[in-house]
């Protein structure tokens, strides 16, 4: 039975999250966000779109360094997703060259980190130069053994699902033999724990599309702040609400 860190040995967001009666051995293993609202953000400051998704970028740091110093061992996050490049060509530029640009920038703090990077989606159709940065953080920190930082980019929960049952075809698998684990073992990452707690930002009480066979039974916690006013105050929140929880797996528990 693991003991609770003493006082002297916590760093300071596991101090704040024990002194708001957070249980370090329950956290989530897995927590994954849908960071929305910076267009809505940038709009009420009277700025353009991408200074929101910008700001977003520097809460993001923040956010895998909480989650990383409190101990979650995994964190996913929707960066961009498959439905995305219908938004304006300016901003899907500005969004793209903005992921690239994070990933060289941040790739020596996140491996000093001990932060193993990684990336779920279909990768392939993206721009050579956010796909080279992006494989460059998975091989540059592949041995890392910390928090294991995913960003779904040009991910899309449906399509996720449509590519392992392409590759259940192409391996040859009967009709017969399709079971939830087997559909489950041709996801992008098989051996990622499921998400325990998906936080979403800006109030909208939807999943889009995030995570959708991983998902299906992990906590929800929903703020209506935009994801740039996100803080670590928003993260212990989540983490308390979800501790707070009885996950019932579709059983019933007394
Ligand atoms: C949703 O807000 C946000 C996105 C589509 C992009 C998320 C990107 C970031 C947080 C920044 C960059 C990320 C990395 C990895 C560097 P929205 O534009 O839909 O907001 P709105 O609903 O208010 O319009």
């Amino acid at each position: 039975m693991p003991t609770t860190p003493s006082v002297a040995k916590m760093n300071p967001i596991q101090k704040r999250a024990v002194e708001m009666g957070i249980d370090l051995h329950a956290l989530p293993s897995h927590v994954a966000i849908i960071m929305d609202g910076n267009g809505r953000w940038a709009k009420k400051n009277g700025w353009q779109r991408l200074l929101g998704h910008r700001e977003g970028y520097k809460v993001l740091r923040g956010a895998l360094l909480d989650c990383s110093e409190i101990g979650i061992k995994y964190l996913t996050v929707y960066a961009f997703s498959a439905e995305n490049w219908r938004r304006p060509k300016d901003e899907v530029d500005g969004l793209m060259k903005l992921i690239e640009q994070a990933a060289k920038d941040e790739l020596r703090t996140m491996h000093k980190n001990n932060v193993r990077v990684n990336v779920t989606g279909r990768i392939e159709e993206l721009p050579s130069g956010l796909r080279a940065a992006l494989e460059d953080g998975i091989e540059t920190t592949s041995e890392n053994t910390g928090i294991v930082f995913t960003l779904a980019v040009n991910y899309g929960g449906r399509a996720e699902i449509v590519d392992a049952v392409k590759d259940l075809i192409a391996a040859g698998f009967d009709a017969e033999e399709i079971t939830e684990d087997l559909i489950s073992a041709h996801l992008y990452n098989p051996h990622h724990p499921e998400p325990d707690l998906m936080i979403r930002t800006a109030g909208e009480m939807r999943w889009s599309n995030f995570l959708i066979w991983q998902g299906a039974y992990c906590e929800l916690w929903v703020t209506p702040d935009p994801w740039p006013d996100f803080s670590t105050g928003h993260l212990l929140e989540a983490l308390k609400t979800y501790q707070n929880r009885t996950r019932k797996f579709g059983a019933v528990v007394e």
